[in-house]
This record gives structure tokens, C-alpha cells and sequence, in this order.
């Protein structure tokens, strides 16, 4: 390997290597007993962090340790057992090996000339995932970044099926529906005033009754309604759309029903995801992120479609200089169902993940999820004052310090600032939204090392802060 200015001996390859995975395995080992992470103020970092590119060469090991004395200490650990905020992003390590392995050999999953082995690893992954959810035979999706993107491919399927659509189509979806829904809509060229956001009904599910008279008038007055998203698992509670009765309803109407799985549709292996996530296999689509409740490093979110045609229709181009991949053995051509040419090899993680592990040891952890979540809820109900908002639902809780002597407003400052004092503390950390036009915190249980230890500790801690 000698001559490129960029190459290494293979022993230092390898003790790079080492040292790396040693640096994990002890960060690993160390996180139930670190704090949080800071939020240092911008000026700081700089201080610390900004230099001319580096022209003299430094050892790797020098820079390793910059990066753990200088960068790590200033990040919140997304997957630390005891960070509830959010949506918690806890990492499998066998999916963190097959990142590494795929980024080493720079596996190119856009074409099938290129890149046929990686290519049918995807296919397979996806039609595990299509079987979880009893999708047809005709299914299929293709793997993205995350939940933004593939909400994105997705819709932009449904838009494709209808002519109209730019012009005089509306689309309808709850005020519970995450802002990528909005930013897909807008990046596919629908005016605000084609998104019909409808408020939740009292369980944050999207009222089916108003849905379908909205779609009535909508339908008197000129307007194409042509799709349905619906939430399978809300980020603010968890909250899953009625999604049998929204399929009739888009049966009977002709609708493109999409759903948004992101966070919560993995939750079908277990027995509460199935019982909430009843009629998903009516879906036309779905978007589904193994980067969160699969547990696996970030960059893996899944855009899954009844027909898997439809996807092709919505994006395939074929410029002179991909033709060679059109001759001899052709496969699926990723590249021809989504926004991305160059796709690195996202699928191997889940691939490895579920054959190493077995797809119960996942069932297991998500169903600690889930019992987490309850368990945090029983806490709060049994400390003074603490409304849930929202039971345990999908692994989340909602809830809101609302003592009476504090009024509506001064209770809001005071939820905001247990998210900032929680920060501060640095043992567990949990974030705010608003619901019902209030301050509600929320925990979301979705670490399967968290212990209910954990989850009580924080609320204890909570409930110091708040009577402080
Ligand atoms: C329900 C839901 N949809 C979409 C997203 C966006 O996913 P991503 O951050 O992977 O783009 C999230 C993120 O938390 C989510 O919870």
C-alpha cells in the first residue's frame, strides 16, 4: 500500500482500528455514568474549535484525543440511557460494525451493475419490513436518510398518481403531524392553502368525522383532495391515526392514504404497536425509520409503497452516461426509486443487526420500551400535582407540572425551564412541546439499556426541581 500520500502500513491500519473500537467499547461501558452533555454557547466552541485548515501532518492519535477533549464533552448523548427528550437514538453495535464495514469499502448502492449484492441485501430488508406489516407482494421501498426523506419519497409517489395534483389538489393530516410532512409538501410545490392541517381530537388523533366532511366541501368547492396522511406514532405522544377506519375512508374516496411510521410503526412487533397499528397493511405507503426504533445508527429511515412501481414512476430518469447499466443482468436500480444516485450501503446494518440478534432479542428491548414509559407515567401519578396529558403511549409519556397556585402562564415558564434545569443537572434529560395549547413535557423511553432505576430517578428529579 505504499505510494499514495494518503495510504497507511497495514499494521498502523490496524492499530488505528483498534484504537478506535477500544475508544468505543470504554465510551460505551462509561455513558450510564457520564452526564448528559453540555449546550455551550457558540463563541466558546470557536474559541476552542476554529483554526485554518491544517497544512502539517498530525498523528491520529493526537487529533482521536482532540476529538474526545474537545468535541465529545460538548454534544448531548443522544443514546444515553437516560436521555428522554426527543426521539432517543440508542445505538446497536452491530449495526455501528456494519457501518464501518460499509463506509470502508465504499459500497455503492445506486445501480445494480454496480452494486448487485448490497442491492439485494436491500431488497431483502425491505420485504422483511414489508412482511412485518403484511404489505402485498407488489410492495417494495428503498432505503434514505431518515424519516424526512422517506415521508418525502413517499408522498411525492402519491402527488405523481394524480394529475392535478399541483393545481387543485388538497391533502389533509392532523395538527400532530411532524413539520416534514409541511416541508414535503412544500419541496413537492403545493401551495399552503392545498394542506388542509385539521386540529386533533382529545386522544391527538385526527378527527375522522371533520376529515370527512372537510373532504365533502373540499370536493364542492373545486378542490381534488388526493391524499391522507395519517401518524402512526406522534412524536409529541405517540399518538397512532385510526388507521383502518381512515382506509375505508380513503377507499371510498379514491385517497392516496400514507402514513408516517418514523418513530413508531417498528413498534408493530410488539403487542401494543400491533393492537394501535390495526389496518396498517392498507397503507399505500409508509414511512418507517430503523435509525429509531430498530436502534440503529443514524442514516436509516425506510420509504415503503403498496406498489413499488409507483415509486418508479415518480423519479426515473436515465441520462446517456447510466445506459451501460440498462444492458445485460439488470436488477432494481435504487437510483430509479428515489432522490439519491450515490446511496451508501444503509441496509447491511439492519441486515446484519436482525441476523446476529434475531428479530426477538428487538421485540424484547421495544417492549422494555414500552413498560419504561408506563413506568415513568406511574411515577409522575404518584408525585403531587403532575397532570399526564398523555399516558404511556408507544414508549411516551406527556405531562405537566400544574400545581394551583401557579397560574396557566407562570406553570408553562416554570415546565420550560424544568427541560433547561434537567440540562443543567446533567443525570437525565427529557424536552417540551405543546399540547392543548400548553407546556408538557415528555419522556420518550426508547433506550433498552435505560433501567426503570433510570426513568424514576429523572422524575424524582424532575419533581426537586419543580418544588425548588
Ligand atoms: C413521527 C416522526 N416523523 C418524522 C421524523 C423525522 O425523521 P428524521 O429526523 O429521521 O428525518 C421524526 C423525527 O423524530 C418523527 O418522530
Amino acid at each position: 500500500m505504499a505510494g499514495s500520500p494518503l495510504d497507511f502500513d497495514p499494521e498502523t491500519m490496524r492499530q488505528m482500528g483498534y484504537r478506535v473500537v477500544d475508544t468505543l467499547v470504554a465510551y460505551w461501558q462509561s455513558l450510564p455514568a457520564r452526564p448528559i452533555g453540555t449546550r455551550p454557547a457558540p463563541a466558546m466552541l470557536e474559541a476552542l474549535l476554529n483554526e485554518p485548515t491544517p497544512t502539517t501532518p498530525q498523528p491520529f492519535e493526537q487529533v482521536l484525543n482532540e476529538f474526545l477533549e474537545k468535541v465529545l464533552p460538548h454534544i448531548i448523548k443522544v443514546d444515553h440511557p437516560r436521555y428522554f427528550a426527543f426521539v432517543p437514538a440508542p445505538n446497536d453495535y452491530v449495526g455501528v460494525l456494519a457501518d464501518f464495514l460499509a463506509a470502508g469499502m465504499n459500497i455503492f448502492v445506486g445501480t445494480w451493475m454496480v452494486g448487485a449484492g448490497a442491492s439485494q441485501v436491500e431488497r431483502v430488508v425491505i420485504r422483511w419490513l414489508c412482511d412485518w406489516f403484511d404489505l402485498p407482494e407488489t410492495a417494495g421501498g428503498l432505503f434514505v436518510s431518515g424519516g424526512s426523506v422517506a415521508n418525502l419519497v413517499c408522498l411525492a409517489a402519491a402527488r405523481q398518481r394524480y394529475p392535478d395534483a399541483l393545481t387543485r389538489g388538497r391533502v389533509y393530516y392532523s395538527d400532530q403531524t411532524h413539520s416534514c410532512v409541511a416541508r414535503a409538501w412544500r419541496i413537492l410545490g403545493l401551495r399552503e392553502e392545498q394542506l388542509c392541517v385539521l386540529p386533533a381530537d382529545e386522544q391527538f388523533q385526527i378527527p375522522l368525522e371533520a376529515l370527512r366532511k372537510q373532504i365533502q366541501r373540499d370536493r364542492a368547492d373545486g378542490w381534488q383532495p388526493f391524499c391522507v396522511v395519517a401518524n402512526a406514532g406522534t412524536t409529541n405522544t405517540g399518538a397512532v391515526d385510526p388507521l383502518e377506519a381512515l382506509a375505508d375512508l380513503c377507499a371510498e374516496e379514491g385517497l392516496w392514504l400514507h402514513a408516517d411510521g418514523a418513530y413508531g410503526a417498528a413498534a408493530i412487533l410488539t403487542e401494543e404497536g400491533k393492537r394501535r397499528l390495526r389496518g396498517i397493511h392498507r397503507l399505500d405507503s409508509l414511512a418507517v425509520d430503523p435509525h429509531k426504533w430498530l436502534y440503529q445508527p443514524m442514516m436509516a429511515g425506510c420509504a415503503l409503497v403498496r406498489d413499488f412501481e409507483h415509486l418508479r414512476a415518480a423519479f426515473r430518469i436515465l441520462p446517456p452516461y447510466l445506459q451501460d447499466k440498462e444492458r445485460g443482468a439488470t436488477g432494481v436500480d435504487f437510483c430509479d426509486y428515489g432522490v439519491e444516485l450515490s446511496r451508501s450501503f444503509r441496509a447491511l446494518k439492519v441486515w446484519m443487526a436482525l441476523k446476529v440478534r434475531g428479530v426477538d432479542a428487538f421485540r424484547q428491548a421495544m417492549e422494555w420500551n414500552l413498560h419504561l414509559a408506563r413506568v415513568a407515567e406511574q411515577a409522575l401519578r404518584q408525585l403531587p400535582h403532575w397532570q399526564i396529558v398523555s399516558p404511556a403511549t408507544m414508549g411516551i409519556v406527556a405531562f405537566r407540572y400544574a400545581p394551583p397556585t401557579l397560574s396557566e402562564g407562570q406553570a408553562d415558564a416554570l415546565n420550560r425551564a424544568l427541560v433547561d434545569k434537567m440540562i443543567e443537572d446533567g443525570f437525565g434529560m427529557v424536552s417540551s412541546t405543546i399540547l392543548r395549547g400548553r407546556v408538557t413535557l415528555r419522556m420518550c423511553t426508547l433506550n433498552p439499556r435505560a433501567t426503570e432505576e433510570d426513568v424514576r430517578e429523572t422524575v424524582r428529579r424532575l419533581h426537586q426541581f419543580a418544588t425548588a
